[in-house]
């Protein structure tokens, strides 16, 4: 395929997109084999962002190594966040999930996790994991409408060990989003969780990627706020 027809494939994918997370995770399905090559296209860095960032800020307890930490790859799709968390040095266990099966599969195919499974997050759908289990929980680009929706932002902190670190990027602007800020009710939720004494939001980074494909930055985001927080 050449540079215009994936252009074209990924414009076509993104406008089958709706508010609905169980649609989406379908559309996600009929994608998940060609999904690596498509998104190599807009040269997406999210990914190593979110590795980097959680490379830096990962706190070891005394005598211990990366190796021994776990981490959890929320939405995890074909594992590239997971990818990119490997190559920045993260040598511990990676489990994940993710709502589409078919991305499930071609994951497990890399080998890159300790075990992957499919599961739609949503509000009150109890996570297949056990609290307190991860020292860091990511989730690379899928907080956005009609994915993995922001109250669950509660069910992974609780899966974090204490100190743990949860690292998300949220889109700033959406045609999708009813009121165009897709942060509004990510925010909210962090001041939430301050009051509560549950987490406490330490960096808020907000990023303009180059994307570098019109049609994607138009009709889904333009702006990224990567978060960082530690429980
Ligand atoms: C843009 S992809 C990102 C995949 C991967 N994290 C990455 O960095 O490449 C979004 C992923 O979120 C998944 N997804 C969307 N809504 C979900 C939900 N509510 N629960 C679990 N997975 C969801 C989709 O199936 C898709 O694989």
């Amino acid at each position: 395929m050449s540079q215009n027809e994936k252009e074209t494939r990924i414009s076509n994918i993104v406008s089958q997109l709706s508010l609905c997370a169980e649609h989406n995770v379908l559309i996600y399905d009929k994608c998940a084999r060609e999904y690596d090559d498509l998104a190599e296209v807009f040269g997406f860095d999210v990914p190593r962002r979110i590795a980097d960032c959680c490379m830096k800020n990962l706190s070891l307890p005394k005598g211990t190594t990366v190796k021994s930490c776990t981490a959890l790859d929320v939405a995890a799709g074909t594992g590239i966040t997971a990818e990119a968390l490997k190559k920045a040095g993260f040598t511990g266990a990676i489990d994940g999930f993710d709502g589409s099966s078919e991305m499930v599969k071609v994951a497990a195919t890399k080998q890159i996790h300790r075990t992957i499974v499919q599961h739609l997050a949503l509000p009150n759908h109890p996570l297949p994991f056990a609290g307190k289990t991860y020292d860091v929980v990511v989730i690379g680009s899928a907080m956005n409408p009609g994915h993995v929706p922001h109250e669950c932002l509660h069910d992974f902190l609780d899966l974090l060990k204490p100190g743990g670190i949860l690292l998300f990027n949220v889109s700033h602007l959406t045609t999708t989003d009813p009121d165009g800020q897709a942060s509004g009710s990510v925010r909210r939720i962090l001041q939430d969780m301050s009051k509560e004494g549950k987490g406490e939001c330490i960096l808020d980074e907000v990023n303009s990627l180059n994307l570098g494909l019109c049609c994607f930055i138009r009709l889904v985001v333009c702006w990224w706020s990567c978060y960082f927080i530690r429980i």
